[in-house]
């Protein structure tokens, strides 16, 4: 019997037979880092910026221990982890769970089911992904290797963002007055601003690589409000992975990454020592009206041996505005869809929504003046709704049967009414507050069409959904033309993501299948679009099947 059972587990579950638990603990504490030259303290995990990996294979269930230890409440999100039947271990404040307060704990689980490549982590609630972040790698099973070259190494590059201040004091400040909040100070490769910034030259992420060989990097943007272009002067690399999915590889000389995404690529070295080193840069993509952070972070990419004083070669990056860049590098992502990795694209949809995206107002508190537009607050909305975070957490109201109070399944499925989205804007600006959400029947084939607005200037909003991937079927600029442009999807191999870039004056459509029970969060990911209301939920009901419905809570999960 033993032999018997063993020979199953081996030979008939090989999935099973390779699959571990692996145990992390995240202690959540405040340490001192100095960047251009200004010492300041930081909410990090386990005193490292940025934190620790999370490292783990396809199939492997992952446990994380996190113990809040500062005054601040505290939310882990494992961005782009699909969480089946998990989303108890999500992780947005207000909607999954309420926050770990000072002093408690609370252990995420969840099993990695049908991904692999690289993810990340990060706090989420308020601004504190600032310092609170760090990279998810997901190796293949045991037993799988790479559909492409295997790399001689592999390494982790993780963008951010960097405030002289504290980015607590920049967002409730600006969400106060109701201008719009300070920008960054400077951007960081490996928490690393690098020699374009005062004071930064030791602060420097250096590559050092050796001729002739592939690796493989994992680009990570964590950056708050900010979508980054990245080079490398004198290097191509072959794009080869997105959100943790395989893709058509691709040759390019520049990478376009928004907030959330990630973007695994495989660069060779030179086959012999070049006599150069190499500047690696990233710098902002930015269509907005407002002010934003325009500096350049540089690392190094350093061929090893090579030690006389060599001249240091720069990338050139695409201006600031390079809307039409973006369209052509977005185009060229395509899912592999083949036999081993298919694209499950939804053929047929049973619920379509039009949401509008973008900023707006709302009016200035009697007796109080305001520093937004017009003398109003900044706000941003779908449909019009800026969300409202709810004083207790979603998932639990819902599960419980205890909605009441705390939000309503009303979020509109088309906006209030029809106009020109990307034409000039509007007399009204004010949004509709409310804490709204859209009710899925599992497994409900569902299309969405994300339409930015010009309401206070056109801009790209990198849209993320939690709980799913989605497939990206078309985008174009202007108004979406539902009696033309549905003809023109792509639903044979298109790109599968978790976080998707409305164009900036345009739109984008995208299906998922509702195969996951829970509430999911879906918002833009610049922190800053989230804090004014860019965001909403989807509750997805239970499926018939035992193994199609959300478990209950676990018993350590957070009260509010
Ligand atoms: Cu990476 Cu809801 O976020």
């Amino acid at each position: 019997m033993p032999s018997l059972l063993a020979f199953c587990v081996l030979f008939l579950l090989p999935e099973l037979a390779f699959s571990i638990t692996r145990h992390y603990t995240f202690n959540v504490k405040s340490h001192n880092v100095t960047r251009l030259c200004n010492t300041k303290s930081i909410i990090s995990v386990n005193g490292k910026f940025p934190g620790p990996q999370i490292v783990a294979r396809e199939g492997d269930q992952v446990l994380v221990k996190v113990v809040n230890y500062v005054p601040n409440n505290i939310t882990i999100h494992w961005h782009g982890i699909r969480q089946l039947r998990s989303g108890w271990s999500d992780g947005p404040g207000y909607i999954t769970q309420c926050p770990i307060q000072t002093g408690q704990t609370y252990t995420y689980n969840f099993t990695i089911t049908g991904q692999r490549g690289t993810l990340l982590w990060h706090a989420h609630i308020s601004w504190l992904r600032a310092t609170l972040y760090g990279p998810i790698i997901i190796f293949p099973r045991l037993n799988e290797t790479y559909p492409f070259e295997k790399p001689y190494k592999e390494v982790p590059i993780i963008f951010g963002e960097w405030w002289n201040v504290d980015p607590e004091a920049v967002i409730n400040q600006s969400l106060q007055t109701g201008a719009a909040p300070n920008v960054s100070d400077a951007y960081t490769m490996n928490g690393l601003p690098g020699p374009l910034y005062n004071c930064s030259s030791k602060d420097t992420f250096e590559l050092k690589v050796k001729p002739g060989k592939t690796y493989m990097l994992r680009l990570i943007n964590a950056a708050l409000n900010d979508e980054l272009f990245f080079g490398i002067a004198n290097h191509t690399v072959t794009v080869i992975e997105t959100d943790a999915i395989y893709i058509k590889p691709f040759v390019t000389d520049i990478i376009v990454i928004t907030p959330g995404q990630t973007t695994n690529v495989l660069l060779k070295t030179k086959p012999t020592l070049p006599n150069a080193t190499f500047f690696m840069m990233a710098s902002p993509y930015f269509t907005g009206q407002g002010t934003f952070d325009n500096s350049t972070v540089a690392g190094i990419l350093k061929y090893e041996k090579s030690n006389k004083k060599l001249p240091l070669l720069k990338p050139t990056l695409p201006a600031i505005n390079s809307t039409g860049f973006v369209a052509n590098f977005t185009k060229r992502f395509r899912s592999l869809a083949n036999a081993k990795f298919p694209a499950n694209v939804p053929q047929i949809v049973n619920k379509k929504f039009f949401f509008t995206v973008g900023l707006g107002t709302n009016p200035c508190p009697v007796n109080t003046t305001c520093q937004g537009p017009n003398g109003t607050k900044f706000a941003a909305s779908i449909n019009n709704v800026s969300f409202a975070l709810p004083a207790k957490a979603m998932l639990q109201s819902y599960f419980f049967g205890q909605s009441n109070g705390v939000y309503t399944s009303n979020f509109p499925a088309n906006p209030p009414f029809a106009f020109n989205y990307t034409g000039p804007p509007p007399n009204n600006t004010m949004v509709s507050k409310g804490t709204k959400a859209v009710v899925l029947p599992f497994n409900a084939s569902v299309e969405v069409i994300l339409q930015d607005t010009s309401i206070l200037g056109a801009e790209s909003h990198p849209l993320h959904l939690h709980g799913f991937n989605f497939f990206v079927v078309g985008e174009g600029f202007g108004n979406f033309d539902p009696n033309n442009d549905p003809a023109k999807f792509n639903l044979v191999d298109p790109i599968e993501r978790n976080t998707v870039g409305v164009p900036s004056g345009g739109w984008v459509a995208f299906r998922f299948l509702a195969d996951n029970p829970g509430v999911w969060f879906m918002h833009c990911h610049f922190d800053v679009h989230t804090s004014w209301g860019l965001r909403m939920a989807w509750i997805v009901l239970d499926g018939p099947q035992p193994n199609q419905k959300l478990p209950p809570p676990p018993s350590d999960l957070p009260k509010c």
